[in-house]
């Protein structure tokens, strides 16, 4: 049995225990997995090269632990609760048989296409049980899967099939968001021409909206698993060969892909949540987030299946058809633990009390926060109306490096504080380094956020592209892995996380790189150079604002920031649009043409009583023109 903790006396022991003796810690923890091989070597790493295994020589698949193991005691309970986008539409109950026979059949479509171990298969669906599955089949016959998160333009999708060379893409014919209808299959044709290392492409029929299939190249999903077996051997893996790749932005150049392996990730997503939120047996999970991020990966599919149990997958948005669907969905489904980010609470907190009238949400005990800081009074307002006062609130503070949550509360657990992370999770070591490198010790100390021991759901390095793991985590302070986000750590020794501390900027949760977003806009042929900031925003958490320079006059300038908006929308997805856009004279530079981000930062926040030393520009005075143009527009 996976331990749970059930005190915050026995979270302080194991979390001592976790540190003295890390090995045995987590020896404890793997125990409870089905191994076809056991390990040979609990962990060995160093962070110079950097170089993390954990469990090598352990051999097993995840989805025996995911799916088979549960078959003799639970194989009747429903493993998975589809929710429809449109309400009125059926609910979907998948047991865990069901979900057997699923994989399986489709662990076999995959086989006979031509998928064997290493290759990577490309996962661009919508919310819908059919990518979960897709996911685990990968996982059963050892391929490598790539979500690639269905909000990305038809460029975005192939630079990521292009990167990683996948075999095949799955794909569906489209998908309602609300009441915008996405047309995947062309978006996936789009990015098939520009993707020649995919030999087939199999798609889900979901909507039945009229699709073009490419005879020899293009396969129905529901066609192929008509005539497959619903037997199939798991391929043996070793416990660290990859399960996955799932790209992420970063500061500078194109998204990274996060590399994620088998074991380790197994036993770290298994842990966290059954501690963390807590889980009882027969209770059902639901976490908004979408699967092609992270938190979908770990927290609708892997961490709650190898727990055995109940998970929600959602389709649709807060506010269709109306502000009350989350409410509704609490009702419907009976609800207990409710997973989701920051920026639906905002939203949904403008519509006051009024969408929860007449809906009974006692089913719920506990509630989590994820993918940005929570402010206080977004804390408050969830704890109050959501939970009534009853429910604790888990703010979880993880990436997609991280497989699984680092920081947070244990529910019901930990004592808690608004706008806190609160604590290391067992296995957690944390250290805040001060600019210079030296780490801080002692509380009331603030700083960036590294971690200086492996944990075994850690990222083993980007597809490919091993040095730029080194260089983007590990480089920045010697033997310490990098968050890329700063922290206050109080009086009390709790944590709580300010933000990013590079160029990355988290809109609605969504992680966009300046980078990507300034490259998207210089397409367009009348700016040469752009500049990318965020900005405070009242419900996305961030916004982003551009400065941009123009080359010769348009005959509308707002016609020209309408254009530059719709071709980020274009090439990254409509998730990375820039709020505003400034069309400036020039951007402040300093003399080796490095742009002061600093002061553009502080002018889109609107914070320009003190901006620092201008002395190193170039030219200071762009800076009042970018001020003055700041203030017209904001
Ligand atoms: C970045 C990681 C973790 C899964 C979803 C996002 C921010 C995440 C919190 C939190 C404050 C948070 C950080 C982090 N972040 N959770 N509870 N409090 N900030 O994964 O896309 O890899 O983004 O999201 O800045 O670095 P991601």
């Amino acid at each position: 049995m996976l331990p749970q903790i059930s005190s915050f006396s026995e979270y302080q022991d194991a979390y001592l225990r976790s540190i003295s003796q890390p090995e045995m810690f987590w020896e404890e923890i793997a125990q409870a997995f089905e191994w076809r091989k056991p390990w040979e070597q609990t962990l060995n790493w160093n962070f110079t090269e950097p170089k993390i295994e954990w469990f090598a020589g352990g051999k097993l698949n995840i989805t025996e632990n995911c799916i088979d193991r549960h078959l003799a005691n639970r194989g009747n309970q429903t493993a998975i609760i589809w929710e429809p986008n449109n309400p009125n539409d059926e609910v979907r109950k998948i047991t865990y048989s069901q979900l057997s026979e699923q994989v399986n059949k489709f662990s076999n479509v995959l086989q006979a296409k031509g998928v064997a171990k290493g290759d990577r298969v490309c996962i661009y669906m919508p919310m819908v049980p059919e990518a979960a599955i897709a996911m685990l089949a990968c996982a059963r016959i050892g391929a490598i899967h790539s979500v690639v998160f269905a909000g990305f333009s038809s460029t975005s999708l192939s630079d990521r099939i292009n990167d990683a060379a996948c075999k095949v893409l799955i794909t569906a014919d489209g998908m309602l968001r609300g009441e915008k209808k996405i047309d995947l299959k062309q978006i996936a044709d789009d990015a098939i021409k520009i993707s020649p290392s995919i030999e087939t492409c199999i798609v889900f029929d979901h909507k039945n909206f009229p699709i073009q299939m490419q005879n020899g190249r293009d396969f129905d999903w529901k066609e192929l698993m008509s005539t497959s077996s619903a037997i199939h051997e798991a391929t043996e893996m070793d416990s660290e060969d990859p399960l996955f790749i799932l790209y992420t932005s970063g500061s500078t150049g194109k998204p990274k892909g996060v590399l994620h392996t088998t074991a380790g990730y197994m036993i770290y997503t298994a842990y966290t949540f059954k501690n963390v939120f807590q889980y009882q047996e027969q209770e059902v999970f639901c976490c908004t987030a979408d699967i092609g991020w992270v938190t979908g990966h770990s927290y609708i599919v892997y961490g709650p299946l190898l727990n055995g149990a109940t998970t929600l997958m959602f389709e649709g948005i807060p506010s269709y058809p109306d502000p009350g669907r989350f409410w509704s969905l609490i009702e419907k489904h009976r609800i207990n633990i409710f997973y989701t980010a920051p920026t639906a609470i905002r939203a949904l907190e403008v519509f006051g009390t009024e969408p929860f009238e007449g809906k009974d949400l006692s089913s719920l005990r506990v509630l989590g926060s994820v993918g940005e800081p929570i402010n206080e009074e977004a804390w408050h307002w969830y704890h109050e109306n959501v939970g009534k006062g009853n429910c604790p609130i888990v703010d979880t503070w993880w990436q997609t490096e991280t497989g699984g949550i680092l920081i947070s509360p244990l529910a019901n657990i930990t004592p808690l504080k608004p706008a806190f992370a609160t604590l290391p999770l067992p296995g957690v070591q944390l250290a805040i380094l001060d600019e210079k490198g030296n780490e801080l010790h002692g509380n009331s100390i603030e700083g960036n956020l590294c971690i200086k021991f492996p944990w075994p759901g850690m990222a083993r390095s980007l597809y490919n592209d091993h040095e730029r793991f080194k260089s983007a985590y590990f480089s920045t302070y010697a033997n310490y892995y990098f968050t890329g986000d700063g922290c206050k750590k109080d009086e009390d020794g709790y944590i709580r996380i300010t933000g990013r501390v590079d160029d990355v900027i988290n809109v609605s949760g969504h992680r966009i790189g300046t980078g990507e977003v300034e490259d998207a806009i210089n397409e367009h042929g009348y700016i040469i150079e752009s500049a990318v900031v965020g900005f405070p925003h009242d419900i996305k958490g961030q916004g982003i604002w551009a400065f941009v320079i123009c080359d010769r006059e348009h005959h509308s300038y707002e016609e020209l920031c309408n254009e530059a908006k719709a071709h980020v929308g274009k090439v990254i997805g409509a998730f990375a649009r820039p709020d505003r856009i400034q069309v400036v004279k020039a951007l402040p530079k300093t003399r080796s043409g490095k742009i002061m981000r600093r002061i553009l930062r502080k002018i889109a926040e609107g914070d320009t009583s003190n901006l620092g030393d201008t002395s190193t520009l170039i030219d200071p005075s762009v800076v009042d023109l970018i001020k003055i143009g700041a203030e017209e527009i904001r």
